[in-house]
């Protein structure tokens, strides 16, 4: 049996199925992978892919370039996962800039921002803190004006008992504190934490402090003890040559008044980006297929010879030669699949996804490029179906719910939520992405229409717990199809088409769901 078999399935490879389908465009839920026989099993895969001959990740997921799912405390968790954060371009340049510094300068497992208190704030005001912002740590430390370090508010006394008490008596004065030089820590920031709490039992907290003391970070032992548990397993965080966690970010393509492309505007912020430690530039548009785009593309290529260069959104091989022609090492495929895009409906234009993916599969090889499926992700199954044809994949609905995502939780019914809008929503236009669209921003209130929505996303955790499932969801797709890496995948994919029956059978059904959800809150 198995590889030997001389009895022949009827199972259609993506040409096969793809051409036997048109001219229907088929998505994600219309077709189902046919397993295959398979010596693999889920934790052997190997989920390595790359975005360009430098750009490696160990696993296929970015997190989308959207102004409720990327900015630096995302980018950061992608990183750490395998995986790669865009930051989105909603703010200015030089908050950009900022956010990348933030992904660049991340050390691991050091808290470099701690939420910190002045010594007059009473321990009542401390726990309404806690309990309107949904942290899950009691620990403060208390500074003055000038952010020097004079104490410590520990759980011990972060208690309603103590509700009148100002900070300034129940914290643990400075003398009594322990604490490390910022130039002291070295490069293996984890490693020194380790020794000083394998030297120090009992001590739960190392403050970080500078020439002044003043305060500049915290480790916490059950950080550092949860990190070194998972140095032993098989994470490899995306990192560039220098050890520093690696940082994608999006521009847009503005324009001169005379409608030109601003040449100069653009390479210097790219400049800047770059020098910051900017790993990958996606020239991130809604047309990526438009002279605009593919001169912005030439222009910072010929500037940046070795930049990876993600560039789109397309859905036709003409649009990845286009592309890939200008400069792109990898090209985003998806208009209007996304879970809170319109465009189909305003413009009535777009692919469903699974089509689009291949159809742009055909200007692969020839023009050495990778592609990338950008929207429209709901669940695992999708990635692995999405994988059978692209290098990786952008979601943003996904990871909107996260804890890492930007914004404020919102409670709504005893339900908690986080704001999740498209870039091409009216809020998110008058912020600043109408360029994305091809509108100018002073006629995203009257002029231009939305392309997409302002919506809510449940709130799902920390990214490291959606990742662990995603990432599980596909291995399994891969041991189902004999796959032990997204290349075998690719290879091994069979397709048949579902009908609405076929689809109702795929869900559970007739049954009642037990929901069980466990979430953490900070
Ligand atoms: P998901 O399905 O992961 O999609 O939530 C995220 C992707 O959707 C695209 N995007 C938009 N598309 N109107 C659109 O037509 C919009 O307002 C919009 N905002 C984001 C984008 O490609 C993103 O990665």
């Amino acid at each position: 049996m198995g590889k030997t078999s001389k009895v022949i399935s009827s199972y259609l490879n993506a040409e096969e199925f793809f051409k036997a389908n048109q001219p229907f465009a088929l998505t994600y839920d219309d077709i189902s992978l046919a397993t295959r026989y398979s010596e693999v099993l889920p934790r052997q895969t190997n989920l390595e892919t790359s975005l360009s001959e430098s750009m490696c990740l160990s696993i296929p997921l970015i997190s989308a370039d959207m102004d409720t799912v990327t900015e630096s405390r995302m980018a950061i968790a992608m990183a750490l996962q395998g995986g790669l954060g865009l930051i989105h371009y909603n703010m200015t340049e030089k908050d950009q800039i900022k956010e990348v510094a933030r992904v660049k300068n991340h050390i691991h497992g050091l808290i470099q921002d701690p939420i910190k208190v002045i010594p007059e704030v009473t321990i009542g005001h401390v726990l309404d803190l806690i309990e309107s912002k949904r942290y899950s740590f009691s620990t403060f430390p208390v500074v003055d004006q000038y952010g020097k370090l004079l104490g410590l508010l520990t759980s011990d006394v972060v208690r309603e008992r103590y509700r009148d008490k100002s900070a300034e008596e129940a914290m643990i004065p400075r003398k009594d504190l322990m604490t490390i030089k910022q130039k002291e820590i070295g490069k293996d920031a984890i490693a020194t934490a380790d020794k000083f709490f394998t030297k120090h039992m009992g001590t739960s907290k190392l403050l970080v402090v500078d020439d002044q003391d003043r305060l500049r970070g915290l480790f916490t032992l059950s950080d550092i003890e949860s990190i070194m548990a998972e140095q032993l397993s098989t994470l490899k965080p995306s990192r560039d040559a220098q050890f520093r966690l690696a940082c994608g970010v999006a521009i847009a393509t503005p324009r001169l008044p005379n409608g030109a492309l601003d040449k100069d505007h653009i390479l210097h912020h790219v400049h800047n980006l770059i020098s910051e430690g900017a790993d990958v530039i996606a020239i991130s548009t809604a047309h990526g297929y438009s002279a605009g785009v593919g001169e912005a593309v030439s222009l910072v290529r010929k500037n940046f010879k070795d930049l990876t260069i993600i560039a789109g959104n397309v859905t036709s091989a003409e649009g990845v030669e286009y592309l890939a022609k200008a400069g792109a090492n990898a090209v985003k495929v998806g208009q209007g699949p996304g879970s809170i895009c319109t465009t189909r409906i305003v413009a009535g234009v777009g692919i469903p996804q699974l089509t689009a993916l291949y159809e742009c599969t055909k200007a692969v090889v020839k023009n050495n490029i990778r592609i990338i499926a950008d929207g429209g992700i709901t669940k695992s199954g999708d990635i692995v179906k999405a994988l059978t044809l692209a290098d990786a994949v952008i979601c943003g609905g996904l990871f909107a719910g996260c804890k890492e995502a930007p914004g404020d939780i919102i409670e709504i019914n005893g339900k908690f939520y986080k704001q999740y809008r498209g870039m091409g929503s009216m809020e998110a236009m008058k912020a600043g992405s109408a360029a994305r669209y091809g509108h100018d921003k002073k006629d995203s209130f009257r002029k231009a229409a939305a392309e997409g929505i302002e919506a809510l996303k449940e709130i799902s955790g920390p990214v490291d717990i959606t990742i662990a499932q995603l990432v599980g969801g596909i291995q399994s797709g891969m041991g189902y199809l004999g796959a032990h890496d997204l290349k075998e995948l690719k290879e091994n994919a069979r397709y048949v088409r579902v009908t609405a029956a076929g689809e109702r059978e795929s869900s559970p059904h007739d049954v009642i769901e037990l929901k069980t959800k466990t979430l953490q809150l900070d």
